[in-house]
């Protein structure tokens, strides 16, 4: 009979065993009994009236061997109570069959749909302010006890941030084979092949085995023009519940959604176009003026606020943990106030990456620019407003982000 025991309470050894939902029981026979389903929410605590003595390091404990030399009832209790979870039949599996760890719950597919080459790369090695944040950040958490995890490694330059940074071990994890191809032999030339492990896959199809140790700092430098095409919150989420050690640190670690509303000056009104086609074939569109005028244009670019007139001071959509969050999709109500009577057709949209306590990331219009363009959303119709009278809107994340007036959908 072979007991295996994860996590035991050392404190309190000559009562009661810590029995957790990952541990397992192995019998003779090669069945093995795991309390994973039965219980998976919680720590239970199996209360054993004899002493067992456990080598805090070794996994795999025979205990037929422990028994041997204590007294004959002891070594009867451990039997009769292992026993009896036999019997009950908890969940009886195969060693085969051992659950590594939850497996992702993301489409196989995810984040297929973006191709960054190594073009890319340069730009982004050449954006002086996204460098310095992340260096800057990453020398802050990494110590020489860190295991990291740079999710999205590209050229790896994270990663020898984090290696130089001192970190003990660092796992690169990039799905395209071109750019591990590429990181791996930057890595060597700077003599970071020992510290840095690269794995060519995308995250969310990692196996809990590939990732030995697990990782004390996750940084994630997925960030896209439209903020989250790369899914910067399915990855950072499903890695962090899947891999991240407890208490470990997320770079950036939270990530702030702003929005600024401005009058672009140019007349477009769909209502007028429609207009014209009542008058054409003699039909109320009233409706079609509504539903087809709120879906807004984005438009990737360099957005200068010179060229239009802002209606009102950024706002702040929604300010995203990643410490906490639990679901990458949002639906959020947010209101701006007008700075003066006039029209509203577009908002800029930006992001405010919160790397640690000491340093933003911004791709905001007003700060030094970066390689970042911004999200622009144009209506198709002017909102006359009002200044001081609050307009609400709403974004929506589903995948890619969207936003509206509120008043327009409750027509
Ligand atoms: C924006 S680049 C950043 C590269 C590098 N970390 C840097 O800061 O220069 C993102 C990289 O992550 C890769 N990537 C995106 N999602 C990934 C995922 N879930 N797993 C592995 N690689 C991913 C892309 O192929 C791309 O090379």
């Amino acid at each position: 009979m072979v007991l295996t025991l994860n996590q035991v309470d050392f404190q309190d050894l000559q009562t009661k065993v810590r029995i957790n939902p990952e541990t397992y029981l192995k019998f003779e026979d090669g069945e093995l009994v795991t309390l994973q389903n039965r219980f998976s929410d919680k720590t239970i605590e199996i209360k054993y009236d004899i002493m067992l003595i456990l080598y805090p390091m070794v996994n795999w404990i025979t205990v037929g061997e422990l028994c041997e030399g204590w007294p004959p009832e002891d070594q009867q209790k451990i039997k009769e109570h292992l026993d009896m979870l036999y019997q009950s039949r908890i969940v009886v599996t195969s060693e085969a069959e051992l659950p590594q760890k939850t497996p992702s719950n993301l489409p196989e597919n995810l984040g297929n749909a973006v191709r960054i080459n190594v073009e890319n790369h340069h730009v982004m090695l050449r954006d002086s302010i996204r460098m310095s944040c992340f260096q800057r950040a990453i020398q802050n958490a990494v110590t020489s006890e860190s295991i990291v995890m740079d999710l999205g490694a590209g050229s790896g330059i994270l990663s020898f941030f984090a290696a130089r940074a001192g970190a003990q071990k660092i796992y690169a994890v990039e799905k395209r084979p071109d750019m591990v191809m590429v990181a791996k032999k930057l890595a060597k030339a700077n003599g970071f092949e020992e510290q840095i492990t690269f794995i060519e896959n995308s995250s969310h199809l990692l196996q809990a085995n590939e990732i030995e140790s697990k990782p004390t700092v996750l940084v994630s430098e997925i960030l896209g023009n439209a903020i989250f095409e790369e899914n910067i919150l399915e990855f950072t989420i499903d890695a962090r519940d899947r891999f991240l050690a407890e208490g470990g640190k997320l770079i950036p670690g939270a990530l702030e959604i702003m929005v600024v509303p401005f009058d672009s000056g140019e007349v477009v009104d769909k209502r007028l176009e429609i207009g014209e086609l009542e008058k054409i074939y003699g039909f109320n569109f009233d409706i079609l003026k509504t539903v087809l005028t709120q879906k807004p244009t984005l438009k990737l670019e360099d957005f200068n606020p010179k060229r239009y007139t802002m209606m009102g001071d950024p706002v702040c959509v929604t300010h995203l943990d990643f410490y906490k969050i639990t679901s990458p999709l949002f639906q959020q109500s947010f209101e701006f106030t007008p700075m003066k009577d006039g029209f509203v057709d577009g908002f800029c949209v930006y992001f405010r990456a919160i790397m640690d306590e000491e340093t933003v990331l911004t791709n905001s219009p007003w700060a030094p620019p970066t390689h970042w363009t911004q999200m622009v959303f144009y209506f198709p119709t002017k909102h006359p407003v009002k200044a001081n009278e609050k307009v609400a809107m709403e974004m929506v994340y589903d995948g890619g982000i969207t936003l509206w007036f509120k008043e327009d959908w409750s027509v």
